[in-house]
């Protein structure tokens, strides 16, 4: 396959585990021999934070690559047996740094056109709609969406879907495809079941088939730089990730 396969994980609601789906995504497929980049494109930086970094004493990763100030292979670290771009002090203010830029959606893309030593990029975006996640979105080839099966969720998506579907005509791609990752599942909440059963009906086989279920330990892993295989490998949330990363390696397979 040609390049790397590039995913962005994507939600523009607050909370919904996409840091902790990317992280824990990225390191189940490194324990599945996969080679990954995980690069954390959020200006709160909590996937860099998770991986026992600290962001503002970082120099440049992400921010400095994108702005063209250091070349992508000089800003990726190694950690954990995978590549990482964490996110330097400068991403908060990247975004506006970007507007004045021309043809600035597709800054993202031609930094990753050059990576050919991974099969995944992994991408954790901020909860927004701004130009780090178009950036994001014009880059990738797939945008994982974390749900969790609550009211609001399925409002959230149809947002996300027009944004993608805008991405596909305006910025001359074929724009990527998505699939859902049903996250923090309760299954004691009756509330959870009947939306579970909306999004599978609505969604088909864009949904997961793997859960993430709510796990105390997957919330517990970041406090301790660990990722849930580090920290509770027998958890549910290790099972859980395990699962939907060998089900990602199926589905590219089939
Ligand atoms: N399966 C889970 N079980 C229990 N807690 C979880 C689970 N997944 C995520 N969490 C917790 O939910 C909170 C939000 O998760 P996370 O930070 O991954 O969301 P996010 O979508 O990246 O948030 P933001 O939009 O702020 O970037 C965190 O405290 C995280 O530890
Ligand atoms: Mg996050």
């Amino acid at each position: 396959m040609a390049g790397p396969d590039i995913i962005a994980f994507c939600n523009q609601k607050g909370g919904v585990g996409k840091t902790t789906c990317a992280l824990n995504i990225a390191v189940g497929l490194t324990l599945l021999r996969k080679k990954v980049l995980v690069i954390d494109f959020d200006p709160q930086a909590h996937l860099t934070y998770s991986l026992g970094l600290d962001a503002n004493t970082l120099p440049g990763a992400i921010d400095a690559v994108m702005t063209g100030e250091k070349p992508l292979a000089e800003a990726v670290l190694d950690l954990k047996g995978m590549r990482v771009l964490p996110a330097g002090p400068g991403l908060a203010k990247l975004e506006t740094e970007l507007a004045a830029r021309s043809e600035n959606e597709f800054i993202l893309k031609d930094r990753l056109a050059g990576v050919t030593d991974v099969s995944y990029v992994i991408i954790d975006c901020p909860p927004s709609a701004g130009l780090l996640t178009v950036n994001a979105l014009v880059a990738c080839r797939e945008v994982f969406i974390p749900l969790q099966m609550e009211f609001l969720a399925l409002k959230g998506m149809s947002r996300l879907l027009t944004l993608i579907e805008d991405i596909r005509k305006s910025c001359r791609t074929d724009g990527p495809s998505y699939r859902v990752i049903p996250t923090r599942y309760d299954a004691r909440k009756r509330l959870n079941n009947a939306i579970m059963d909306k999004v599978r009906e609505r969604f088909g086989p864009r949904v997961f088939r793997a859960v993430i279920r709510e796990n105390i330990a997957v919330a517990e892993a970041p406090s301790f730089g660990q990722s849930i295989f580090e920290y509770a490998p027998r958890s549910h949330g290790a099972e859980d990730y395990l699962d939907l990363c060998r089900e990602m390696l199926r589905r590219r397979q089939g």
